[in-house]
């Protein structure tokens, strides 16, 4: 165990937002088998997830990989203590999590046009009409509802995303009763001065979370620049897959044992464990039959 050292203005305890069997899965072209999700997800509570998004209630046909949710839901362990969120983007998406004994969802907003057309069929004004419904519903029935606004800081069609744009679109979806709102930098354009501003701009940290791709090779300093500036909730997926079928620039997630090895080191408590983050991005590995991008899981596998 090395000997963490101590930087300023940084919270005690990060939540890390687990987000690899839903956002890490959903680009895999090869369908993963439900046992290896379920397989998955469990792991991931076993290795100290307190949050894990297990999967998708999107049309089976934008996103093939995730077409099994119901069967995933009806066969996966839930460990109690664990919240297990799924993405929903409509109403059709919530009767179907309802049925299922989901008892949090995340609705996943686009700041662009382009965007909002691209991977939910709306117009940046439109998917709010689809969102309001849900969120309304949802709160009805005692679920509570995280809100994602993606391509925060660029959109591969649109280029940089003026912040004023993000602002106003991720206050909306708060105003709607969201008890959190996750900036997701989709393509991972990001940079911290530029996660600074954004968070600034939102008056404050509130109730922001981060979700940053890794596309560019910014999000660890991306984070960094997110926790000083106050925010405690950071989306991570396991073994660092990922990415969105919709927006092709976008490569996977943060990895979330290259966050660990860098808030551990700061001396800030995850409750997670790494060694066994580590062994379930192996294992993950050798089912989806190439290595896990993590640097981390790089450096601790065993050597072949
Ligand atoms: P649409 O084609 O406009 O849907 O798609 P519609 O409302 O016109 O309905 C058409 C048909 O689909 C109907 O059937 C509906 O019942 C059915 P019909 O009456 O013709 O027989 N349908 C559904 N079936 C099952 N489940 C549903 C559903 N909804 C409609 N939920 C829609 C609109 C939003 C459904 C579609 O665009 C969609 O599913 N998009 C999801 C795309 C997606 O999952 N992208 C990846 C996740 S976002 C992401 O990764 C970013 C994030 O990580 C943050 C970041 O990185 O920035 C969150
Ligand atoms: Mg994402």
């Amino acid at each position: 165990m090395r000997e963490p050292y101590r930087m300023g203005g940084l919270p005690d305890r990060v939540t890390v937002y687990e987000v690899g069997p839903r956002d890490g899965l959903q680009n895999e072209s090869a369908v993963v088998p439900v046992e290896v999700k379920a397989e998955f997800v469990a792991r991931l509570a076993a290795a100290g997830h307190t949050v894990i998004e297990a999967t998708s209630f999107v049309h089976p046909k934008w996103v093939p990989q995730l077409a099994d949710a119901a069967e995933l839901l009806t066969t996966m362990e839930r460990v109690p203590g664990v919240r297990y969120p799924v993405l929903v983007p409509n109403e059709r998406g919530l009767d179907r999590a309802l049925e299922h004994g989901v008892t949090e969802i995340a609705v996943f907003a686009s700041a662009t046009e382009t965007f909002a057309a691209k991977n939910l069929n709306r117009t940046l004004e439109s998917q709010f009409e689809m969102f309001e419904p849900v969120v309304g519903r949802a709160l009805e029935h005692g679920l509570r509802v995280r809100a994602y606004v993606s391509m925060c800081f660029g959109d591969p069609w649109e280029g940089p995303t003026p912040v004023a744009q993000v602002v106003e679109v991720g206050r909306r979806l708060l105003d709607l009763g969201c008890y959190e709102l996750s900036l997701g930098d989709t393509i991972g354009v990001g940079t911290p001065g530029h996660v600074g501003a954004l968070i600034e701009a939102f008056g404050g940290p509130g109730r922001l979370a981060v979700h940053f791709h890794d596309t560019y090779g910014q999000a660890l300093a991306n984070t960094l620049a997110a926790l000083r500036a106050g925010v405690t909730v950071v989306d991570a997926s396991t073994g660092g897959i990922g990415g969105c079928p919709y927006a092709e620039s976008a490569t996977g997630n943060l990895a979330t044992e290259d966050l660990v090895w860098m808030l551990h080191g700061l001396g800030v408590e995850t409750g997670l464990n790494l060694q066994a983050l580590v062994e379930t991005s192996t294992w993950l590995a050798a089912r989806l039959g190439r290595p896990s991008p993590s640097r981390v899981v790089q450096a601790l596998s065993p050597r072949k």
